[in-house]
């Protein structure tokens, strides 16, 4: 059944608009229980449009009042009016006022898009197009124009009024009603509008620009939380002042505000002037966040100032674009996390969120490329792959030109397309330009989807001192790109020597070579390196210099070599990772590993753990064990994920069984006597601590240690983290850890959201029952997607036995609920159903149980066109 249309939106009809808006005049009167939008718009047509040219206007569930022209009423004849447009037949040819008046209802709006209410707050949310759900307009990127924003609202329960830009006037308006006038200077397209009025608390800073300009900041929140905004405002003062640093980049009006409202569909939103936030990503104290949400909150709110620039003043042509704001975006804020922390830690954080998310849907039925060409909804492509890969090409370039080179490129970008709305092609071509590279075949990146795959072989001869290197680059093909071409890859790269340091060579032929970096710019190249004196290790895709696969064909004892000696961290961690993660592939195979194996990969963990040279939070990850998915794909095809879980804790008992009392003397003196602070020092050390609790709880049986540290703990991270792992490997005392949880924070929304994410991890044959019961609650905030994205999103991404159960009894609580909340919201409704992008790597039982609790959610309910494209895609 399908009641929404199934239109596909190809990027090659793009066309700008016949006409262009010149400004906007909105005046919102915002009452108790509807609020009436009246829209002034300055129009006219563009050069070229021929008179008579129909207007066509976007609109999503709207309901026109009244319309006039220069005043003038509209005859009935000169438009047509429906939920989701509006046509002037005949314009004006010649610049002109268009009068419009809608009213909405913003408290019945559950799928947060345009105006809604959140805890009373009246709030917006309008990228992509939620804007055409507040009025009649031109709801695309390419549409830019000043905005003037007038609201009227009851003072007792909208006591704050902001809108985009600065205010300019403000006052009463009888009756109770107060309003307030807002003006941004700032040509803009309307996805990037907002508006905000209720009854809130505010926190209060100032940040100077380099030129002397004071600007003013605020943090909005509930009353009562104004406290607990402390991190998101340092961090927005840290991000203004590195974007000065690194990209010379200040911000440009004298205000800016932030807003965290507890209903929002993503993140957070770059709104010009007002960024709205889901308020799990501003308040943190100790005793409630954890150190990931710290983290988290810093790098959001600077990824959310950092659009500014790229996002703001330079916007994206089309949504095909999206790639071009929010990769380049993603990579800044990743530059600025490792500037503020540590470089490699953070390399091997964001690596690992890449490969946990993006090759999943790079290598599934949902593959699409950074820059793809249709979408049937455009709400289906904020996805890690625009986001994450996207970050990643920008991090190549800065790769393949050097720093200098790349802020040169950036330094065009900004003056050659401040105020634009802007594509791929002129941002790379800027690069080109700015430093007379050809990046022609660079660009393959953007339009092609699919993670190359790279595999690695060499010979060493000693009679004549040459080493030879054979590179080669496949990639498999995606839903509708069958055929793929060779990408531009770079290779950073060393050789290591039998000591363990570099090697070096006379002379290298075979491929261009640049320092230490290797262009595998063909399907296959083949270099040849003389004058080495012995048979070297090659460290290859240092710092992870390219988003590929590779197969190494690295031994066992290579890698382990690479993982004590190189140079280069990330390598060091990816070895220790490549060496359990073929070890587990191969048992569940039934291919067990030797004591010899085993031994290898204990002493090179122990060795890690001793080195006085490595910073905590580095061995925390060097440590952890891949979880079960990671080595699910890494089999790629007929997973039996329970096979995996099972050799995956037999390693985890051979590895920390017989050093188990090393680890505990370990874990007992990194404990911290210091009060709690979210620095990356302490960080890194809780992060270690609790890894070797892991490690005791998961290998060695010692679940008493993460119920002690759960009693014990003084701050969420510990705490979390002992129920978490308690939870994870169900140890006798996990229920009772999670039951004294539920009631110890009982009213804090965000940790019961932790509580959540725990529930969803047990992986006992009652975990679904108990799932069913929280969401049948008569209390479970049924509307909010925190809560439900906490259940049912981590229990389809983190990897849970319960979902991919043989029964099939996972995929139908799954795909049930997601019927239920597609009613409520679409947008968290298809992604969650995302989750089940595995079913073509799993093995043929699960893989049907899957598809079929898939076919009868088709089949059973009419569904939005968010699930509907989703759905279909996994179906194809
Ligand atoms: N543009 C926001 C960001 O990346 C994400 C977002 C998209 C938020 C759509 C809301 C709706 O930073
Ligand atoms: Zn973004």
């Amino acid at each position: 059944m399908r009641t929404d249309t199934e239109q596909t939106i190809y990027l090659k009809d793009y066309a700008p608009t016949p006409y262009r808006i010149v400004s906007v005049e909105l005046d919102f009167r915002i009452l108790e229980d509807s609020t009436r939008v009246r829209a002034q718009l300055t129009i006219e047509p563009r050069e070229g449009t021929a008179p008579g040219t129909a207007l066509v206007l976007d609109g999503d569930d709207l309901k026109l009042d009244g319309i006039a022209i220069d005043g003038a009423p509209l005859m009935l004849s000169a438009y047509l009016a429906d939920a989701t447009s509006l046509t002037l037949i005949e314009p004006p040819h010649r610049r002109f006022v268009l009068d419009t008046e809608v009213t909405l209802d913003p408290a019945a709006n559950t799928k947060l898009m345009g105006l809604y209410r959140s805890s009373g707050t009246w709030c917006t949310q309008c990228e992509p197009e939620g804007f055409r759900r507040i009025t009649y307009y031109l709801d695309r990127p390419d549409v830019l124009a000043p905005f003037t924003v007038r609201m009227t609202a009851p003072l007792a329960i909208a006591p704050v009024l902001l809108a985009n830009g600065n205010p300019i006037d403000r006052g009463d308006a009888g009756d109770g009603m107060h309003y307030a006038v807002w003006h941004d200077p700032f040509p803009k397209p309307a996805y990037l509008f907002a508006l905000v009025a209720g009854d809130l608390g505010s926190t209060t800073d100032s940040f100077t620009t380099t030129s002397g300009r004071k600007i003013d900041l605020a943090i909005y929140c509930t009353h009562g939380k104004e406290g607990e905004c402390h991190h998101a405002m340092d961090s927005l003062k840290r991000s203004m002042a590195w974007d000065e640093r690194r990209f010379g980049r200040e911000y440009d009006l004298d205000i800016f505000n932030i807003v965290a409202v507890s209903d929002f569909n993503f993140g957070a939103m770059e709104n010009k002037g007002l960024n709205i936030f889901n308020d799990k990503l501003v308040f943190a104290q100790p005793e409630t966040a954890t150190d990931a949400n710290y983290h988290s909150i810093e790098r959001v709110i600077a990824h959310e100032y950092f659009h500014n620039w790229t996002g703001n003043r330079i916007t994206c042509r089309d949504w095909f674009q999206l790639c071009l704001k929010e990769g380049l975006t993603v990579y800044r804020d990743q530059e600025f996390s490792s500037d503020e922390h540590s470089r490699p830690v953070q390399r091997i954080h964001d690596v690992q969120n890449l490969r946990t998310n993006q090759f999943p849907e790079d290598g599934g039925p949902l593959a699409h490329p950074p820059r793809p060409d249709h979408y049937r909804e455009i709400n289906n492509f904020y996805t890690t792959t625009v986001y994450e890969k996207g970050a990643e090409i920008v991090r190549m370039l800065a790769t393949l030109l050097g720093e200098a080179d790349f802020r040169k490129g950036m330094d065009l970008y900004f003056e050659r397309h401040d105020g634009e709305a802007t594509t791929i092609e002129a941002f790379v071509k800027v690069f080109e330009d700015a430093t007379g590279t050809d990046l022609g075949q660079f660009i393959t990146w953007y339009l092609q989807a699919g993670t190359p795959q790279v595999t690695a072989s060499d010979r060493y001869d000693a009679d004549s001192q040459t080493y030879t290197l054979t590179l080669t680059q496949k990639v498999d093909p995606t839903p509708g790109q069958p055929d793929k071409q060779p990408l531009l890859i770079p290779v950073r790269f060393g050789l290591l020597g039998p000591n363990g340091s570099e090697t070096s060579w006379t002379a290298i032929s075979g491929a261009t070579v640049r320092d230490d970096l290797i262009l595998l710019d063909r399907d296959s190249v083949t270099l040849t390196f003389s004058g080495i004196a012995n048979r070297p290790v090659p460290s290859l895709f240092r710092g992870f210099s390219a988003p590929v696969k590779l197969a190494s064909g690295l031994s066992q004892d290579d890698l382990l070599f690479l993982a004590r000696h190189d140079s280069d961290p990330f390598n060091r961690w990816d070895a220790l990772q490549t060496v359990s993660t073929h070890l587990i592939a191969e048992a569940s195979a039934g291919r067990r590993w030797s004591a010899g194996d085993t031994d290898a990969l204990r002493s090179a963990v122990v060795d890690t753990l001793e080195n006085s040279d490595l910073d905590p939070a580095f061995k925390a990850q060097a440590i952890a064990i891949p979880g079960v998915s990671a080595i699910g794909r890494h089999i790629g095809k007929d997973v039996d994920p329970d096979a995996i879980a099972k050799a995956r804790l037999d390693l985890l008992s051979e590895l920390a069984g017989p050093i188990a009392e090393k680890l505990a003397a370990l874990y007992t003196a990194l404990a911290i006597a210091e009060p709690y602070s979210p620095d990356a020092a302490q960080a890194g050390r809780r992060a270690l601590r609790n890894g070797l609790m892991h490690l005791l709880v998961a290998g060695a049986g010692r679940g008493d240690v993460a119920a002690a540290q759960y009693e014990s703990a003084t701050n969420m991270t510990d705490r979390y983290a002992a129920m978490a792992i308690s939870a994870h490997y169900w140890t006798e005392q996990a229920p009772a850890l999670l039951g004294d949880f539920r009631t110890r924070f009982a009213g804090d929304p965000l940790v019961f959201d932790k509580w959540l994410m725990a529930s969803a991890q047990a992986p006992d044959d009652g975990a679904i029952e108990r799932m069913r019961a929280i969401l049948a609650a008569p209390d479970f905030p049924r509307t909010n997607p925190n809560r439900l994205r906490s259940l049912l999103g981590s229990f389809v991404m983190s990897g849970s036995p319960q979902f991919t159960r043989a029964d099939g009894a996972g995929f139908r609580f799954v795909a049930e609920a997601v019927a239920e909340i597609d009613k409520v919201n679409p947008q968290v409704a298809s992604r969650i159903l995302t989750g089940f992008r595995i079913l073509p790597m799993l093995e043929a039982g699960r893989r049907e149980a899957g598809r079929s609790a898939l076919e009868a959610l088709k089949s059973q309910h009419s569904l939005s066109r968010n699930v509907g494209e989703i759905l279909d895609r996994i179906l194809a």
